[in-house]
């Protein structure tokens, strides 16, 4: 009996290191759907760093690549594609340096900027106001404004939010028309500073809170029928007494959303490379990634405390994989490659925020175009998309979809006796009427057995796409820009209400019911 007992042993041990699948199963429960999951958990974020802007965004009106206004022609119809639903500018870090007025007006009569944040590059301010608002406009995206508030004024930043928003006659909206906009662009979104307990200002969140009450008093509404929505700059990872102090301190009334930062880093004194990366270090970072849900998790209980009908939204506005440059890029531009390690986190991450959908309402990648975990990669005249691109477009069907809640009994990847869930899975149905579920498998040996019990749902058609590929470390580069996309996946059948689909390893899938 122990003999056979130990034979079974070794051959169910020989078959997981086969890569044979494991048995999982997600129950969605339909009936108790009643949140929607706000395309702005899609967002994206563009710095004034490296050449996410300049070089980047903007090559200028006279460069040989093609261009509107000078913004790539080729970003824009990639980010439309995206369905990008909000862009975060000018900050970060840099958000606190910028004074706005010097980006408006005849562009050579703008004064140069010295970015002390990122390589202490000298700026020639040939990207402003207009240039940015402008080119939310050709994305259809929302502008969301950071604001200096660490070496700004409240003048300063109440004259911004004029100069964008007032239609009547002004100083500021004056101005706007003399630069040659007349309309006002009625952006919504503002950030008061960013990262305010350390390059936004090193202040405590006491002081913070005193301020943020002294900005939000004087930007107020002109335009924008809905109202604006100012979000406090918010705390760092796991710092939930910032996000307690803010929530007592400040009038609710005064308050449209708190931000929360986390990035996925193994250690910011030795973070790894981001392709030639060992299987430790893949595991370290998915840990980090995973830790998104109890990080949201724990701020939204805070948040509860103070605002239980949730009207208050955790702006998630950075988030992603910060590893080290890569060799030969200045240190100060944060470049890095981006391979279907980052496209695992991006699907777990997604998921997270698709799940907490009550309270998550807006987050935003860092960032955009060419720094860390980017969508975009440009060389000269070449662009390429990053397996992060396909999975955020793989993902925009859950844009304003109703969340349907499931839950996820399933196996763990294991790495040297530590353990992480393989799984990862969110679920929405969209206003036609589709089902769209999201399925990750962090694990890089094992295929995921999953059996998705879809309850009463009604469903006709059955179809998926998948975004995987052979080695962790893959990447596109622009020798092979199309090594990894996604392709239509077939692994999976329909038996009455129970979806059973085998998820290759590391491997984001999107199915769609209708
Ligand atoms: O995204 C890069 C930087 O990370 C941002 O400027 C800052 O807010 C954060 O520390």
């Amino acid at each position: 009996m122990k003999k056979k007992c130990a034979l079974l042993l070794l051959v169910l041990v020989a078959a997981s290191k086969l890569g044979f699948a494991q048995q999982n199963t997600i129950a969605i429960n339909s009936a108790a759907a009643k949140v929607t999951i706000s395309k702005n958990i899609y967002g994206h974020f563009a710095e004034h760093l490296g050449h996410c802007i300049y070089d980047g965004f903007y090559v200028g009106d006279t460069s040989k690549i093609p261009n509107t206004n000078g913004v790539r022609n080729d970003i824009i119809d990639a980010l439309k594609k995206l369905k990008i639903p909000n862009l975060r500018w000018p900050g970060g870090c840099f958000a606190d340096t910028y004074h706005w007025k010097d980006g408006i007006g005849p562009k050579d009569k703008r004064p140069a900027m010295v970015n002390k944040w990122w390589g202490g590059v000298t700026e020639d301010n040939s990207f402003g106001t207009h240039d940015f608002l402008n080119m939310c406009e050709l994305l259809g995206a929302e502008p969301y404004l950071s604001g200096n508030v660490g070496s700004g004024t409240v003048q300063e930043l109440a004259d911004w939010v004029q100069y964008t928003n007032f239609k009547g006659k002004s100083p500021m909206s004056d101005l706007r028309t003399q630069n040659g906009r007349t309309e006002p662009w009625k952006v919504k979104l503002w950030g008061i500073g960013n990262e305010a307990w350390g390059c936004g200002g090193n202040m405590k969140p006491e002081y913070y809170a005193d301020e943020y009450r002294k900005y939000a008093t004087f930007i107020s509404d002109w335009e924008n029928s809905g109202g604006l929505l100012r979000i406090a700059s918010g705390a760092s990872d796991a710092d939930y007494n910032w996000t307690e102090t803010l929530m007592k301190n400040i009038p609710l009334n005064m308050l449209g959303g708190v931000a929360m930062h986390h990035y996925s880093v193994l250690d910011w004194n030795k973070k790894g490379p981001a392709i030639e990366f060992s299987e430790e270090q893949y595991f370290g970072i998915m840990k980090q990634a995973l830790l998104m849900d109890e990080l949201v998790t724990k701020h939204a209980a805070v948040m509860d405390k103070y605002d239980p009908a949730k009207k208050i939204a955790l702006v998630v506005d950075e988030w992603g994989g910060w590893y080290d440059v890569e060799k030969g890029t200045n240190p100060g531009f944060l470049y890095q490659q981006n391979t279907i390690r980052d496209a695992m986190i991006a699907g777990v991450t997604l998921n997270i925020f698709n799940n907490h959908a009550d309270r998550v309402r807006i987050a935003n990648l860092a960032q955009c175009v060419n720094v860390l975990q980017a969508v975009i990669l440009t060389n000269k005249e070449k662009m390429i998309l990053t397996p992060t691109y396909h999975v955020m477009e793989m993902y925009n069907v859950h844009q304003n979809a109703t969340l349907l809640p499931l839950t996820v009994t399933g196996n763990d990847y294991t790495f040297n006796g530590q353990k992480l869930p393989a799984v990862s899975a969110s679920a929405s149905k969209d206003s036609t009427g589709a089902i769209h579920i999201s399925l990750v498998n962090i694990d890089p040996a094992h295929a995921q057995k999953i059996d998705v019990n879809i309850g009463d749902e009604k469903v006709k058609t059955v179809a998926a796409k998948v975004l995987t590929s052979k080695k962790l470390q893959d990447y596109n580069s622009f020798t092979e820009p199309d090594k990894i996309k996604p392709v239509v996946f077939k692994d999976l059948a329909l038996n009455k209400n129970i979806l059973s689909i085998t998820v290759p390893p590391t491997a984001v899938i999107v199915v769609t019911l209708k």
